[in-house]
C-alpha cells in the first residue's frame, strides 16, 4: 500500500497544528503549511515525527507562495491523499453598518479565507486525483451559514462571515468537479475552539483544537461520507 499523504494549511498552531499532530500519529506523511514565525508547535512534532513531517512556508493569500509550496510538495510525493484547507484570519469582528468599516482589511480577509483555499486546491488538484483516499476538506465556520446569521439576528462581522459564505459556495462548485474524479469533499464548522484567532489563546471557548481535529478526522477517515457537504465537527448536517 502507498504511504498516505496529507497537506494542511495554517499548521503553525490552533486546529491546523491539531490536524498535523493527529495525522502524523495516524502514520501519514504530512506537508504542514507554515505561515508564522513562531513554529514552536511544529518544532515539538518534528522531534518525534521528523522524517514524515515536511514544513513548507505558505501564505495562502499569495499566488507565488502557494505555487512554490506545491512545487515543494511535488518534490517529495507523487500523490496527495488528503488536503485540509484550514488557514484563515478573523479581521475586524466588531463593525456594524453604522460604524466605520475597514474595506481594505475585508479584502485581505477575503483573500486569505475565500481565495486562499481555492488557490491551494488548484495548486495540488492533479496530485489529489492520483491519491488513493481522495479527500478534500475545507474548514468553514458557523459564520458562513446564512441561516445562522438570520437566526441569531447578527449585525456584525461582515468581513469574516462573507468570506466563509464565499468559501461555502466555492466548496459546492469544487465538490461537483472533484466528484467526477472520485474525490470526496467536506465542509466543516469546527465549533468554538481555544485557538488563537483573536491573537491570544481564547480560554473562554469550549473545545480544545486537538480534540476537534481528532473528531473531524474520525468523520473524514473512519466513516463513510455522510452524503452532505456542510457539517459540524461531529459530522452532523449544518444549515446553509
Ligand atoms: N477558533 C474558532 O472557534 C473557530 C470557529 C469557527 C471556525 N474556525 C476556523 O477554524 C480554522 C482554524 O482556525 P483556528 O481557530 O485554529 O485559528 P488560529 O489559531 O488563528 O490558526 C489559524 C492558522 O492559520 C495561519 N494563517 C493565518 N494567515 C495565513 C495565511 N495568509 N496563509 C497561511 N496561513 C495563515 C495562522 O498562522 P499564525 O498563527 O502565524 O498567524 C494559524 O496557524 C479557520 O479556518 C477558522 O476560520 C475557528
Amino acid at each position: 500500500m502507498k504511504e498516505q499523504t496529507a497537506y494542511v494549511t495554517g499548521a503553525d498552531r490552533g486546529l491546523g497544528l491539531g490536524f498535523t499532530k493527529a495525522l502524523l500519529e495516524r502514520g501519514f506523511r504530512v506537508f504542514a503549511g507554515e505561515y508564522g514565525l513562531d513554529g514552536a508547535g511544529l518544532d515539538t512534532l518534528a522531534k518525534t515525527h521528523g522524517e514524515r513531517l515536511h514544513r513548507i512556508a505558505l501564505d495562502v493569500s499569495c499566488d507565488r507562495s502557494v505555487l512554490r509550496a506545491a512545487d515543494k510538495l511535488r518534490e517529495h510525493c507523487e500523490h496527495l491523499d488528503l488536503l485540509i484547507n484550514n488557514a484563515a484570519i478573523l479581521g475586524d469582528f466588531t463593525g456594524s453598518i453604522t460604524d466605520p468599516l475597514d474595506f481594505t482589511l475585508m479584502q485581505e480577509v477575503y483573500n486569505v479565507n475565500s481565495l486562499g483555499p481555492l488557490r491551494v486546491a488548484q495548486s495540488v488538484f492533479g496530485h489529489l486525483t492520483r491519491g488513493s483516499l481522495k479527500k478534500l476538506v475545507n474548514i468553514s465556520s458557523e459564520a458562513g451559514s446564512m441561516e445562522q446569521s438570520r437566526r441569531t439576528n447578527r449585525k456584525l462581522r461582515y468581513g469574516y462571515c462573507m468570506s466563509k459564505a464565499a468559501l461555502n459556495v466555492q466548496t459546492v462548485i469544487l465538490a461537483n468537479h472533484a466528484h467526477e474524479h472520485d474525490i470526496e469533499s467536506y465542509l466543516f464548522d469546527p465549533g468554538w475552539m481555544r485557538s488563537f484567532m483573536h491573537g491570544t489563546k481564547n480560554l473562554k471557548a469550549t473545545q480544545e483544537p486537538d480534540d476537534t481535529a481528532q473528531t473531524i478526522l474520525a468523520t473524514v477517515l473512519d466513516r463513510p461520507h455522510p452524503g452532505y457537504l456542510y457539517m459540524t465537527h461531529e459530522g452532523q448536517r449544518y444549515d446553509w
